[in-house]
């Protein structure tokens, strides 16, 4: 077992990132919602608890509360922003209702350049550190035994200790990049203060997920749906890892997929990591039910639906199937568990074989369920899988359907293949493809223009580039791309790709815009 921080989630919109903090400091931990009954949270033998800020005053009426056993445990405990309200309010210190909100920058001196907490902060130059203010309320009066470690302009109590006890409080949010050694903070939080090893890493990970694995699955048969993405990647790999040839994967070629995906796919799965992989080639099947449909919602549903009858059909032929694996991932399991909307539940049902026939009855093997994206990308990589298709951006699960829009078309997807490999691989040479971008890739309009080219009249087809920069897929910039690669970009697709004469660059942000355009 692991040494386990637990997160109590007062629904911040930042919860999740002091888990990836928590995690990138080599820590394990579970962000679980603050109504978790004791039996849950102590089962994990929590090192400490970090309790996360929220929207609520803790004068509320039925403001989310501090279960008692966050105290009674005798273990350190980390309050941000609501939750340092939270531990003032219980403890008998006094929290200030304020109608508004200090929200930006501030500056924090250290004023106990000791505490383990601030270590390898920059104390002692009294012009203070950048962090990241985001509170209405506040603390006015620290409850006994507590006292004051640094202050802001603002803020006399934007840092506060109980040491003995191991209570450590902060008004700021050390998880938001804006708080540049919040890292740092958190760091100290888990190592220092809790005691926590470093224990969290892929090498550790995968002998622990082996293992489970194979006490789940004892020696029963096991299919799994391969996109091409990276999760259901990895999650291959690692049940391969773990029970070889009891896993069975089934890759559906859709015809929908980028350039020499589906050639990668199997090259890398079959070839390179010899796992059992059937290929379906189901392009013909793909682009009949496809056609005269140019409805982006009847895209989705056509593709949705012809992927569960394929993978079915595929799956009979396997003979008994004891398993279905899945790429589930944490971001996932927290959106399901916590309020159930949010575009990735929809978004996974596509990718998770939802709406399977129910005679096929298959217990679910998640390995990945506690992972964030990073993680399941080091671990990927850590399972031998080549940088190709660990570090690929995400792809929708219907794939170049709604990239081409109005009717799709094997001579329309070609076109929109071609145009996308330009525009992805001129990315990759000047090495925006990982960094600069989050996700790029081409569009092909249902729009003709004219052209000239040499001396003849054009009257073909649009192509838009899109690419964006974001940090969650929820919101979205439109990426600051250098004119100097657009042109060249534009310049080869109108060259190289067929029907095609005009390119143009979408510069709308989410919101209002989506990434994608259907
Ligand atoms: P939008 O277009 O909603 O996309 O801004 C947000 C992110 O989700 C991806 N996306 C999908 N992924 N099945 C998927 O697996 C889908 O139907 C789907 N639609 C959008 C999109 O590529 C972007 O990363």
């Amino acid at each position: 077992m692991h040494d386990t921080i637990i997160i109590l989630d007062y629904g911040s919109q930042y919860a999740q990132l002091i888990a990836r903090r928590v995690r990138e400091a080599n820590v394990y931990c579970e962000l679980l919602p603050w109504q978790t009954p004791v039996e849950t949270a102590l089962a994990l033998r929590p090192k400490g608890f970090i309790l996360s800020g929220g929207p609520n005053s803790v004068y509320d009426p039925g403001a989310p509360a501090l279960p008692d056993y966050v105290l009674d445990a005798g273990v350190p405990v980390l309050g941000i922003c609501y939750g340092m309200q939270l531990l003032a309010h219980r403890l008998g210190g006094r929290v200030a209702h304020s109608a508004r909100r200090e929200y930006g920058p501030a500056a924090l001196v250290v004023d106990e350049a000791d505490e383990p907490l601030f270590a390898g902060w920059d104390a002692g130059d009294g012009r203070g550190e950048p962090v990241w203010m985001s509170h209405g309320d506040k603390v006015e009066a620290l409850p006994p035994g507590y006292r004051p470690i640094a202050h802001s302009d603002n803020s006399p109590y934007a840092a506060a200790a109980n040491a003995q006890r191991g209570h450590y409080a902060v008004q700021f949010h050390p998880e938001v990049v804006h708080t540049p050694r919040g890292r740092v903070l958190l760091s100290n939080f888990v190592h220092r203060i809790c005691g926590c090893r470093p224990d969290w890493t892929p090498a550790n990970v995968i002998d622990a997920q082996t293992a489970a694995i194979r006490q789940q699955v004892g020696d029963g048969r096991v299919v799994l749906g391969l996109s091409g993405g990276v999760d259901s990647a990895v999650a291959a790999a690692l049940m391969h890892r773990a029970i070889g040839d009891q896993l069975t994967c089934i890759f559906v070629d859709t015809g929908l997929l980028r350039l020499g995906e589906a050639t990668q796919v199997v090259q890398t799965f079959q070839q390179e990591q010899g796992i059992r992989l059937v290929a379906v080639n189901a392009v013909e099947e793909y682009l009949e039910a496809l056609t005269g449909v140019t409805d982006p919602e009847q895209k989705r549903r056509v593709i949705g639906e012809k992927f569960v009858r394929v993978f079915e059909r595929e799956a009979r032929r396997l003979g008994h199937i004891d398993f279905l694996a899945q790429g589930t991932i944490y971001p996932d399991v927290i959106e399901s568990a916590g309020s159930g909307r949010g575009a990735a539940h929809v978004i996974k049902t596509h990718h998770n074989v939802g709406g399977l026939p129910d005679d096929m009855q298959f217990q679910l093997v998640e390995p990945l369920r506690m992972l964030f994206k990073d993680e399941v990308r080091r671990l990927g990589t850590a399972l031998g899988l080549p940088d190709s298709l660990v570090w690929r951006q995400p792809f929708p699960g219907p794939g170049l359907a709604v990239r081409c829009l109005g009717e799709v078309t094997w001579e329309r997807l070609e076109r929109l293949r071609a145009a996308d490999s330009i525009f992805v691989a001129e990315l990759a040479a000047a090495d925006l493809l990982r960094e600069g971008t989050q996700q790029a890739f081409a569009v092909l309009l249902p729009v003709r223009s004219v052209g000239v080219m040499g001396d003849g009249r054009t009257y073909q087809e649009v192509v838009a580039l899109r690419a964006v920069t974001t940090e969650d897929f929820m919101t979205a910039d439109w990426a600051r791309l250098p004119y100097d690669l657009l042109a060249r970009v534009s310049r080869r697709i109108v060259n190289e790709v067929p029907g095609v004469n005009r390119v143009v660059f979408d510069i709308t942000s989410k919101p209002p815009g989506t990434i994608e355009w259907e």
